[in-house]
């Protein structure tokens, strides 16, 4: 018996911030995203500080930012839905750059020359029959809403991220059946600056930005582990819960929107999962699990069951958490209950009830190692039983269908004499992922697509570099933007486009 549904939707994931490029092309505005710089190959950059934001705001001509070019997929998209189309793709996962649209977020009327791109991208893909799954905001925002209520921290975003979610809807909804409103929602509280717009320091959530009186200082340390030095985790965890709530709102008011004006169109949430174990048999250490699970579940429940659940509002209180609740929210998230489950997948995590080896970053934990797993080049742990699992999970809380947007593995590569990439470790990766996935369908679990991430190398998010590369594509650039941009078919490409045309059948 065939072990994938006739239907199901193979294809692969990407974001308008980490392809376009085109950064200032045809009246784009600049997101806050357009200020996270490449600090080089081990420095992640995402910017809690406010003097970190001040530099790169400041020395904007001057520092390096890899996202400006992207992959150029802004003048290269024809090449690149080809290559897709080659592999047999149905399903593109891309985002609409918002700026793109509404440059500054606020203009009355979108930007022409945006709205007709996006429709050229959308003709250019149903040329082949692949389906576009478009995420809405994908960790990106007009960056002026940063400097005005520190993202979404305040409310005053809402009524404008709204507008243009609901102009989405209205422009596109005959070229788009599949929507995400925002990109792995669990990292606004992560990672406050890239899921949220949100400066840790600064004085204020409302208190303005003064970039005249800006001295540099020696540059800040954030290394990769560890939290940044200010950070004061009652503010972080204050301030992401209450952009999480502004976000939560805005989500359900466009689900709301859609059903009532585009009924063939399907919305869904998406979030990051990660797997977690206990890293002993203690009842400690398993309830600790059981804790994590459940905070990360939050951001499904919200999203998919239009309630807080009960046991999050007493973890609000009891870490002093105070969140100023929009006005009728609960008849607003009640109303506003997404289509379908979609979710972000890289590795499964161990946790311990030792506080003295548990790092907490925000509400999130630095996990521990688990010795029974390999991990990627960048230490992320490899673990696809962890997915099966987590899916017949999500199966039972939730009973809808599941979309799985993003799985891959990062790794350094370069382009051989042959030009090509010999990534058998990408394809062994993929291959034992969708072995799970296969499995969970025989469970019984309803997933309908898989779409894994970078299905072309594109800019890294957490190091705004091109040498952590997803593809099945390579793309010839480097992480100072030089290269000649051209792409090649690395063997995880054929091998893709064999599973694709068996419908999952064939992973040799
Ligand atoms: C997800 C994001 O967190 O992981 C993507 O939605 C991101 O934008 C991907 O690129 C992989 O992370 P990274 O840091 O390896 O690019």
């Amino acid at each position: 018996m065939a072990r994938f549904p006739e239907d199901f939707l193979w294809g692969g994931a990407t974001s308008a911030a980490q392809i376009e490029g085109g950064r200032c092309e045809d009246g784009k505005g600049l997101s806050h995203l357009d200020y996270v710089y490449y600090r080089g190959p081990k420095r992640p950059c995402n910017f809690m500080l406010l003097d970190d934001y001040k530099k790169a705001r400041i020395e904007e001509a001057t520092l390096n930012f890899p996202n400006r070019r992207g992959i150029d997929f802004y003048h290269r998209y024809k090449e690149d839905i080809a290559l897709l189309a080659e592999m047999g793709f149905k399903s593109f996962r891309m985002s609409v750059s918002w700026t793109r649209l509404f440059p500054t977020g606020k203009e009355e009327k979108p930007n022409p020359e945006g709205v007709e791109f996006y429709h050229n991208v959308f003709r250019e893909l149903h040329k082949y029959g692949i389906e576009p799954l478009v995420t809405m905001i994908h960790y990106e925002m007009p960056y002026g809403f940063v400097d005005e209520g520190n993202g979404w921290e305040t409310d005053m975003i809402i009524p404008y991220a709204v507008k243009y979610m609901k102009f989405l809807i209205d422009e596109y909804k005959g070229e788009v059946k599949y929507w995400l409103t925002f990109n792995e929602i669990n990292m606004v509280n992560a990672v406050p600056f890239l899921g949220g717009g949100i400066i840790l320091d600064r004085p204020g959530p409302t208190s303005k930005i003064d970039f005249d009186s800006y001295t540099p200082t020696p540059e800040i340390t954030f290394e990769r582990k560890g939290p940044p030095p200010t950070a004061n985790f009652a503010r972080w965890d204050q301030a992401s819960h209450q952009a999480l709530h502004h976000q939560f709102i805005a989500s359900a008011m466009v689900v709301k929107y859609a059903h009532e004006t585009a009924p063939n169109c399907l919305i869904g949430n998406m979030f990051n999962l990660h797997h977690l174990y206990p890293e002993t048999s203690s009842p400690k250490d398993a309830y600790r699990a059981h804790e994590e699970t459940e905070f990360n579940m939050l951001f499904c429940d919200v999203m998919a069951k239009g309630y807080y659940p009960a046991w999050m509002l007493s973890w609000y209180k009891k870490h002093n958490i105070n969140i100023k609740w929009y006005d009728n929210y609960e008849e607003i998230l009640a109303n506003g209950k997404v289509d379908f489950i979609s979710l972000s997948y890289y590795l499964s995590t161990v946790v311990t009830a030792d506080p003295a080896r548990q790092e907490k970053i925000g509400s999130f934990i630095r996990f521990l190692r688990n010795k029974y797993l390999e991990t990627s080049d960048f230490g992320w742990q490899i673990d696809p039983i962890a997915l099966r699992i987590s899916l017949n999970e999500l199966r039972d809380r939730f009973n809808l269908p599941i979309y799985i947007v993003e799985n891959g593995i990062g790794a350094f590569e370069e382009l051989g004499e042959d030009k090509t990439v010999h990534d058998d470790y990408r394809i062994s990766y993929l291959r034992s992922h969708i072995e799970a996935i296969a499995d969970a369908i025989e469970d019984g679990v309803d997933v309908i697509g898989y779409t894994p991430w970078g299905c072309i190398d594109l800019v890294s998010c957490s190091l705004v570099s091109m040498s952590k590369r997803y593809g099945f594509v390579y793309v010839d650039a480097d992480d100072e933007g030089n290269g000649t941009y051209d792409r090649y078919r690395k063997d995880s490409f054929y091998w893709y486009k064999k599973v694709i045309a068996s419908n999952g059948e064939d992973l040799d």
